[in-house]
Formats: structure tokens, sequence, C-alpha cells
């Protein structure tokens, strides 16, 4: 029988009221120019694999040894999943059971910490993320969490204070380094975290949940080597399933995270969502997806370069990745402001602290911008020009009167709209 026959005809026939829903949904990534940095468009194959009979199965345990009848497929989809994870990242093991990023964090937690140990991570207003020990976070809560930042200035501004960390790691002795990030958007001296670790004798987690499709793609340093453990979600550069993995060479270290995610934290695994991974990996490792990675950090470029001509900051001076981080000060311009006219526009970003903001984290001076979703569906360098300067246009006319904001806005809306069609996000009907 072929599967996907079975679902994508369904819903409009027995729930009128969720296709709509998903309908409008669609619509909107449709019409939008997506630049949230940790979204993107996962193939028709990963959608049809996550929403397969396999949301059927429970299969707690692991391949081979589950605590449920009938897993032998199920099993043959993991097992897939982990050889070509492990071909990808060059890495000995893995476990791919984790549910979403925060979650592989928290078993790498249970698996080598104790409550009240001291860990060092990134903060969340350097661009580090909420469970690298950010105070509202578990990871804040449950351990003695302290934070390194970026330098303030002189000619390494915005960069990471290596000298920060290694002072910190010195003095505070934590159990565990965390490197990585969600808004940095350059490379991360994975050796010199490694080095600072081994000072301490601390276990170095990395992080990569959103340098992952640069780092598979190789564009970015892969931190497995250096690293004792790396999480990453799966759906961000790498352009797949919502989920999340944990990697190792280590394996007194995977025996540990194995028993740290199930099951010491978590019940039956995803097993539709494991079936997509696998079919996320097997993308991944494909030639096509590493011009995909080469076009979107050199779409990122473009987008930082038009911005600085239109009189806005670059946090850290540009990218190296597939994120730009926006300073608007310079343009007396709040995130939270932006944000929302960008949005009316059909431009979706987020707003985001820069380093050192004087600006609360509900309204920010920043905005972060990603390329990754509007280069899977096809924009390429003059697109992004073209995304460069509608963003500057909007953003200028904020410091105009209302009429002639409007007059700008509404302009803007046709050309979103005009250039999104010429790159349908799923160019099969779905
Ligand atoms: C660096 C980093 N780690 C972890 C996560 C959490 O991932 P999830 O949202 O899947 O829990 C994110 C999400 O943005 C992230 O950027």
């Amino acid at each position: 029988m072929n599967t996907s026959d079975l679902y994508f005809k369904r819903l409009k026939e027995t729930d009128t009221d969720v296709d709509l829903i998903l309908g409008k949904e669609l619509n909107r990534q449709q019409n939008q120019i997506e630049l949230i940095a940790s979204e993107n468009i996962a193939s028709l194959s990963t959608l049809n694999a996550q929403g397969s009979v396999m949301t059927n199965k429970y299969a707690e345990g692991y391949p081979g040894r589950r605590y449920y009848g009938g897993c032998e497929f199920v099993d043959e989809a993991e097992e897939l999943a982990l050889k070509r994870v492990k071909e990808l990242f060059n890495c000995k093991f893995a476990n791919l059971q984790p549910h979403s990023g925060a979650q592989a964090n928290q078993a790498v937690f249970l698996a080598l910490l104790q409550p009240h140990d001291t860990i060092l991570g990134m903060s969340l207003a350097s661009g580090g993320h909420l469970t690298h020990g950010a105070k509202p976070n578990m990871s804040g809560k449950w351990f003695n969490a302290i934070q390194y930042g970026v330098k303030k200035d002189g000619n390494d501004k915005d960069l990471i204070d290596y000298d920060e960390v290694e002072e910190l790691a010195e003095k505070h002795r934590p159990k565990m380094i965390i490197a990585g990030a969600s808004a940095y958007p350059r490379v991360i001296d994975w050796k010199k975290f490694r080095e600072i670790a081994n000072k301490i004798d601390a276990y170095l987690l990395v992080d990569m949940a959103h340098y992952s499709g640069l780092v598979a793609a190789k564009e970015y340093p892969n931190p497995i080597d250096y690293s004792d453990i790396v999480t990453s979600t799966t759906h961000k550069t790498l352009r797949g399933a919502r989920s999340a993995m944990i990697l190792t060479n280590n394996e007194e270290i995977i025996k540990k995270i194995n028993s740290a995610v199930f099951p010491g934290l978590q019940g039956g695994p995803l097993m539709h969502v494991m079936a997509a991974k696998a079919v996320t990996f097997g993308e991944a490792l494909k030639p096509e997806f590493r011009n995909y990675i080469k076009n979107v950090v050199s779409n990122a470029k473009i987008l930082a370069e038009v911005l600085v001509e239109r009189g806005f900051r670059i946090v850290t001076g540009g990218t190296d990745s597939h994120i730009v981080w926006l300073d608007l000060s310079p343009k007396n311009l709040t995130g939270d402001k932006a944000e929302k006219i960008l949005e009316e526009v059909g431009i979706a970003c987020n707003k985001n602290a820069i380093p050192y903001d004087p600006n609360p984290p509900k309204i920010t001076s920043g905005l972060r911008f990603g390329t990754p979703a509007a280069t899977s569906r096809g924009f390429n360098n003059e697109d992004f020009r073209i995304v460069g300067n509608m963003i500057g246009d909007v953003l200028d006319a904020l410091l105009e009167n209302d009429e002639k904001q409007q007059m700008v806005s509404k302009k803007i809306r046709e050309s979103v709209i005009s250039l999104c069609s010429k790159y349908p996000i799923y160019k099969e009907p779905y």
C-alpha cells in the first residue's frame, strides 16, 4: 500500500474545522517572507513520514530492547535514522529520542549533573539560549548557573569573550560548560572551549541547534571532536522534523544519556517523528543540501550588507551563518515596534535583545533575521537584496508621519505578495 494515499485527502472530508485552520496556516506561510532564524520549510517527504502510521506505535526502550511487542518496523526506522545521523555528523553514538531541543539539554543535565551543581553557559542577553542557565528556566533554577557573555567594546565588540569564559571557569569550577547559542551569528571556537573545559576537568556540552544544518553541510566547524556531548534540534537549519538529538563519541556517556532520556525523562518515543528524522538526515546527506546551505549563508551575508547600506548596525559586524542580528539603535527604533510593522507587511522575524541592550526584553533594541526558510523556497541573492531594501523602507517609514508610513507599508505588502508568488513553498499539491 502507498501510505501517502492514506492521509492527505482525509481531513477535508472528516474535520472541516481543522482543515480550514491548516489551510489558513499554509496560506500564511505561502504569503509571508519567513525570516525567523529558527524556522524552516520541511520537505513534503518529512511531513509525510511525520503524519504516518507510526503515530500509532508505542515503543518504550531502544531498538531490539523494547517494552512492547510489534516494534520490528519502528526499530528499522530508528536504526536507519541512527545510521544516517552518525554518518552525517561523523560521530559514534546518538540518541534520537528527545522530543525537543530543550528536552535534549535536560536529558544531558539529568545524565551528567546533580541538582545544585555549577554550570557555565552563555547569557540570553548575549545571544545564548534559555536552557543554558537562564534564571526562568529549569537550568537556571536547579543549578548554580554562571553566565558568560560577549565583549562590550573594542575590536572584538559583540564577539564571545573567551577570556571571561576562562576566568569564570577557573573561579567557579563548573561541572559543565555549555557552548552554543540562538542569536550569535559567528563561528564559535569549539577548540577554545575544549581547552578551557580541560583546564578545570569539566564536561563540554555543545548545543549546535542553530548551526547543525551548516555543520552537516561542512559550512561550520563540527563540534563533535571537541565536546563530550552535542545536542541539537532537527528543524532549524537542518530543515527537518520538529525534534532533537544527542550525539557523542563517548560510550560511557551515551549509556548515561540513554537512561536519562528513557526512563529518566520520557516515556514512549515519537516514532512517527523518528521516521521523519530518518528522512531529514537522508536529505541532509545529499549533495543538494550542501548547495542549499551555501545559499543560506550567502543570502545572510547579502541581507547583512544591504541593512548596513541602509544605515543599520549589524551585531558582530556581519555573519558567518544563517543569522543576521540587527541593531536598531542607530535609528532610534525598538525591536518590539519593528517586529510588529514588519509582520504587518508580511515579513516575519523576531525582536531580540542586542548585547548590553538598554531596553527590557519585551521591547529590545534589536531584531533577529534568518535566511533558512526563504532560501528553502528558492530566494536567491537578488531576492535577499530586495528583502533587505523592503525592511529598510518599512523601518525608515516608521520615522515619518502616519500617512507616509501607511503608503509605504501598503506598497511593500504588495511587493511581498508578488515576490512570494514566484516561490511556492510546496511545489506539488499539498
Ligand atoms: C540553541 C538552542 N537550544 C535549544 C533550543 C530549544 O529547542 P526546542 O524549542 O525544540 O525545545 C533552541 C530553540 O530555539 C535553541 O536555539
